[in-house]
């Protein structure tokens, strides 16, 4: 029998990931011999390119399969403030980086060196599901801050103003935006640095996404404008998404030294380094040619480019065409008061689940963002499918009753 005092309150409360629990149920049923198109993936379905994975191996034939510094090894540190000098404009001493297992690691950890009972996290919705979850993880209070649709679902710094008190903290951004595929401009980025500066909060910017940008659009880190916002900001990026090595588990924090610190204190106590072999593939990824980024930039934007004229020639579906990231957020607002089988949809989750038992294909519907009435589409997978997966969705949309 187990013990009367049971589970930790910050257990019980915790929710799992919904973009996970979707993914996983839509593998189960393809296990289950049933012909699943999910559009609920997050990550790259393209390989891992040739001359990382051989760096890997390299490293595990050399015997490069020990416990590493915990805050990775120095060639990958200082490979990643090159990569922040170059890309970003940013410059960093190798000891104020941080590897992590994975951009969600990094998060966490600067969430918890800097947040704690009391202090409120600005959230701007729709957001990455992990968010809430891990600032309440640190006792402080996730305060969401609603984007609308009309401004591209970017936040004005009336919206932050409004959403912000003395107990503010930090601010949580997000460019490019899972799931809303918007990328700050540099006129914004500097209006919302004004503000954080002004507030006097910190900063983190997550940037997983920052290769995936399409057209006209380009990335900026919010830390390069001047020291006031850099010494705020802690910058989160990872190889994830940019070299299609989501299970490689490589993410890193730049940080102020003090906070670089602070994390890697903290990390050292929980995890000790991300894995070895790892660090060497996520080295040759940064150090290598940059050739496959672009190749996949140029699929992902074909797709992104199919998804949105089809999905906009839907009767009561409107979706905006994102610059950066590998997904679509239309609204399905006009749809639902309509009816299936005689029962009124209500929301965008009961058409998700719909859409996955009647149509077998996975969504995510805005539920899991923060933002009800509208549904996450990945093109992280084959044109085929794509095709495919909206002409079953199109067929259940059509047989909705008005
Ligand atoms: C916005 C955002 N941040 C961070 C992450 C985590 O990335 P990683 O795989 O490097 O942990 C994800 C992954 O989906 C994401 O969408």
């Amino acid at each position: 029998m187990q013990p009367s005092k049971g589970l930790a309150r910050r257990a019980r409360e915790l929710s799992p990931s919904p973009t996970l629990a979707l993914d996983a149920k839509a593998k189960q049923m393809k296990r289950a011999g049933i012909d699943v198109i999910s559009f609920g993936v997050g990550e790259p379905d393209f390989d891992t390119p040739a001359h990382i994975k051989a760096a890997a191996i390299e490293a595990i034939q050399e015997g490069f399969t020990k416990y590493t510094p915990s805050n990775g090894i120095p060639q990958l540190q200082e490979a990643i403030a090159a990569k922040l000098q170059k890309d970003n404009g940013l410059h960093y001493e190798p000891n104020q980086i941080v590897v992590s297992v994975g951009a969600k690691h990094a998060i966490f950890n600067a969430l918890q060196v800097l947040c704690e009972p009391g202090d409120e996290v600005l959230i701007l919705a729709p957001y990455w599901v992990s968010y809430p979850e891990m600032v309440k993880l640190t006792g402080a209070q996730p305060v969401i801050v609603e984007t609308k649709e009309e401004n591209g679902f970017k936040v004005t710094v009336d919206d932050l103003e409004r959403a912000s008190s003395s107990n503010t903290k930090l601010l949580l951004l997000n460019t490019p935006c899972n799931p809303s595929g918007c990328v700050y401009s540099r006129e914004e980025l500097e209006q919302i640095s004004r503000f954080v500066v002004e507030k006097d909060i910190w900063v983190i910017s997550d940037e997983i996404y920052e290769k995936l940008v399409y057209g006209s659009a380009s990335h900026i880190s919010i830390a390069s404008f001047n020291s006031d916002v850099y010494d705020r900001t802690i910058t989160v990026n990872g190889v994830s998404k940019a070299y299609a090595m989501t299970g490689w588990r490589i993410g890193y924090s730049a940080s102020p030294k003090n906070v670089a610190k602070a994390i890697g204190d903290f990390q050292s106590q929980c995890t000790s380094n991300a894995t070895s072999i790892s660090q060497k593939a996520a080295l040759a990824a940064l150090t290598g040619t940059q050739e496959p980024i672009t190749a996949m930039v140029a699929e992902f934007k074909n797709r992104r480019d199919y998804m949105v004229a089809r999905l906009n020639r839907i009767d009561g579906v409107k979706c905006q065409v994102p610059d950066g990231a590998f997904y679509v957020f239309p609204s399905f607002k006009s749809l639902l008061n309509r009816r299936f089988k005689g029962q009124v949809l209500g929301s965008t989750a009961a058409l998700a689940d719909i859409l996955l038992n009647e149509a077998k294909v996975a969504i995510v519907p805005g539920e899991a963002f923060g933002m009800p009435g509208y549904m996450r589409f990945s093109y992280a997978t084959s044109m085929e499918k794509i095709r495919e997966g909206l002409d079953r969705m199109e067929r259940i949309l059509d047989s909705l009753e008005v």
